[in-house]
């Protein structure tokens, strides 16, 4: 492992995980779900953010996912292949870390590797005595000037998109209207719209009993293609996902609610709007509230892995 100038090891340096991949990361044709590669990135990020935060004296804490950036989806990646998926700190700022994930996809009968994705993911360091408590992080040593003054600029411009976003994101909750959707017509909202509930058990969560952001992502990309499929009845595969702030924790024992509804569709791509709700079954006083919101865009492949026209999105519901 590298050192810094002093002798101290730079904690930011990467950590590199690797797994095939098998049928149960991917969907009925062989695509490994996007949800799969985006719990895998999270995954990375946590172990490398907690790791880097306990680097210090004082309390253990865990560090929470609180914005992914917007990710695409480069190439896609198919059972039998194995995913590298390597993680680093690229900056720090009082009391947030930046940690960049990179995947690399590699067929082991051909040798062929291709970069599938690259995130940039934002963890914040929580207390394990007090979940409320947030820790300051220790500083990591630049390899530049210049890394510093970029890192300190994409800190800057989240700031900035957190600020104007917050209310969609917000702890207002924007009503998800279900109604029956057999009674509705092809290629409307109404037709394709989908929901998810899940009980957050303890493989959920992260070692303060509060849920992982990857298994939060998962289960909404997973809703997300349910409304993808149902629209053009074709293999869809997630494309990108906007960025993405989680701005409520959910503790173990909630039950959530994941609702999707197609928001729009170009020629070849549908962006599909997904919502978390939360309650919890124990603490009823807290009552329903919505942690997550994200915009995730699907295309529609042939046989051949070749992108499809998608139906035209029917205006009514
Ligand atoms: N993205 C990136 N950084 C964020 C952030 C976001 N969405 N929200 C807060 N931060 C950073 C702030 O920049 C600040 O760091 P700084 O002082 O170095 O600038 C730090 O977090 C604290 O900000 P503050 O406004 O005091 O905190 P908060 O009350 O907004 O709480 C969280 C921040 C992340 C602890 C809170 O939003 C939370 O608990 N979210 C859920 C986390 C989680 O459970 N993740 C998995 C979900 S499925």
């Amino acid at each position: 492992m590298l050192r810094g100038p002093v002798g101290k090891m730079l904690s930011r340096l990467a950590i590199i995980t690797s797994r095939i991949m098998g049928p149960d990361d991917a969907n009925i044709v062989g695509n490994v779900h996007g949800g799969t590669i985006l719990k895998m990135i999270e995954d990375a990020g946590c172990i490398i953010g907690t790791r880097h935060c306990n680097t210090q004296t004082g309390d253990r804490c865990v560090a929470a996912l609180a914005r992914v950036e917007r990710t695409d989806f480069l190439y896609p990646m198919f059972i039998g292949e194995v995913a590298h998926v390597s993680a680093e700190i690229t900056y720090t700022s009082k009391h947030s870390v930046e940690v960049q994930v990179n995947v690399l996809s590699e067929n082991i009968l051909t040798g062929a590797k291709k970069v599938t994705n690259k995130a940039t993911l934002w963890y914040v360091p929580l207390s394990l005595r007090n979940v409320d408590k947030i820790i300051e992080v220790p500083p990591i040593e630049y390899t530049s000037t210049e890394s510093e003054e970029l890192g300190k600029k994409r800190y800057e411009a989240q700031k900035l998109e957190r600020m104007e976003t917050k209310e969609r994101n917000g702890e207002v909750i924007t009503p998800v209207s279900f109604p029956e959707r057999h009674t509705k017509e092809p290629y409307t909202v109404g037709f394709s719209q989908s929901s998810l509930i899940h009980l957050i058990g303890p493989s959920d969560c992260t070692l303060h009993g509060f849920v992982h952001g990857g298994v939060t992502m998962k289960l909404m990309d997973e809703v997300a293609g349910i409304v993808a499929a149902r629209h053009c009845k074709t293999n869809i595969v997630t494309a990108s996902v906007d960025a993405i702030n989680f701005h409520r924790k959910i503790k173990k024992g909630c039950v959530i609610t994941i609702s999707g509804r197609m928001t729009f569709t170009s020629n070849k791509s549908m962006e599909i709007e997904v919502f978390v709700d939360a309650d919890s079954l124990l603490e009823t006083d807290k009552g329903k509230y919505r942690a997550v919101t994200a915009f995730f865009t699907y295309i529609s492949l042939d046989k051949e892995n070749k992108p499809l026209p998608v139906p035209p999105l029917k205006v009514g519901i």
